[in-house]
């Protein structure tokens, strides 16, 4: 009955999507949740250092709170922008999601995983940790990563990976953003990847300028143009190295166009640690748009508020809103 249920809104999704409702009666099916707000890292690429934003730590029972009130979840992305091993709860977070049948995820700079944190990992059965791998080498990694330990993160994720050595769970995968510090580095990053014992490498080639647009200057001067012949010869160097050694490879790149629209605000969500409601993760932040809070409105009164009506219908019909432009070609 429930898993009908959840058929149903699916299909429902995607018709409220196809049909440019404004209202929809369909819950998101994958949300992304903000375990906490802070980080150990200050990476240039990332909006987190430049906020001056209250530390938020999510509780397992606030977690709990924002849960119940979506009833046909199968995917909770258990980030935003933080470093979610700084949440002491976070093992319990991804066991409670892991209970309801839900499937995990969460990303992490790979710095703070301790051997105590890595035997409680690696016990988990319907959860993909994706670790930021953004270069093969101390230099290059350190460049996107200053202040990092590229060598104690490498044996980090090494030991974590030998603990499930014996199985395919939890999920291990490498994200690399790509730039003009680490695109010549691709086919390494992958060997590295393979050699860790991960699974697969996500190279994401579009940076997210967090919905302010020239405002955050910080990425236009590392940002690869992604129809360029070195950068297309280096993706498909990428793969064929993936190939050949048996990992899988992934690419991803800004391009919503009008006739290939985003479907965020009709299937997913993004909650902050605070409980502020921000249409996705690209922007994942409240203070450039915020569509309600979770702990004051209920998420049913906020999914259909006259502010997501509004945005469903700028999406729907091509005035695409200034922080979503990015997204698009
Ligand atoms: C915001 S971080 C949070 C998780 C964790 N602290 C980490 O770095 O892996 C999540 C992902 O966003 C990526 N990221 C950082 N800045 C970005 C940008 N400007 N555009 C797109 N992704 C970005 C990071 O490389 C990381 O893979
Ligand atoms: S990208 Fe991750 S590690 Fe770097 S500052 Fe942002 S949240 Fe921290």
């Amino acid at each position: 009955m429930r898993y009908a249920r959840k058929i149903l809104n699916r299909i429902g999704i995607e018709f409220s999507f196809r049909l440019r409702w404004a209202k929809t009666a369909f819950f998101p099916v994958k949300i992304t949740i903000e375990p906490n707000n802070d980080c150990n890292f200050k990476c240039p690429q990332c909006q987190l250092p430049y906020s001056n934003k209250k530390p938020v730590h999510m509780s397992l029972h606030s977690l709990k709170e924002v849960i119940g009130q979506f009833p046909n979840l199968s995917h909770i992305v258990l980030q935003g922008l933080g470093e979610p091993l700084l949440n002491n709860d976070l093992v319990g977070m991804l066991r409670f999601g892991e209970g309801l049948g839900i499937h995990m995820e969460f990303t992490t700079n790979g710095s703070l995983l301790d051997k105590k944190t890595a035997v409680e990992l690696a016990k988990l059965r319907n959860t993909t940790i994706l670790f930021s791998l953004d270069g093969a080498s101390s230099e290059t990694f350190e460049k996107m990563r200053p202040g990092s330990n590229f060598g104690k993160i490498v044996d980090n994720v090494a030991y974590l990976s030998a603990l499930r050595s014996a199985g395919v769970a939890p999920g291990l995968e490498a994200r690399v953003l790509v730039t003009r510090h680490n695109a010549f580095e691709i086919p390494e990053i992958v060997v590295l990847a393979k050699r860790l014992g991960l699974d697969s490498v996500h190279l994401q080639v579009g940076l997210s300028d967090w919905g302010r647009g020239k405002a955050f200057k910080c990425v236009d001067s590392i940002k690869v143009d992604q129809e360029a012949h070195s950068v297309k010869v280096a993706l498909e160097e990428g793969r064929k190295v993936a190939r050949s050694c048996g990992i899988g490879i992934h690419v991803y790149y800004n391009g919503y166009a009008n006739r290939k629209r985003c479907n965020w605000p009709w299937s997913s969500t993004f909650i902050a640690s605070n409980g502020d409601v921000v249409p996705c993760c690209v922007i994942a932040d409240a203070t450039v748009v915020k569509l309600g809070n979770l702990f004051e409105t209920s998420f049913e009164d906020i999914w259909n508020s006259q502010a997501y009506q509004a945005l469903r219908r700028k999406i729907a019909y091509g005035d695409v809103p200034a922080y979503c432009k990015r997204c698009y070609r």
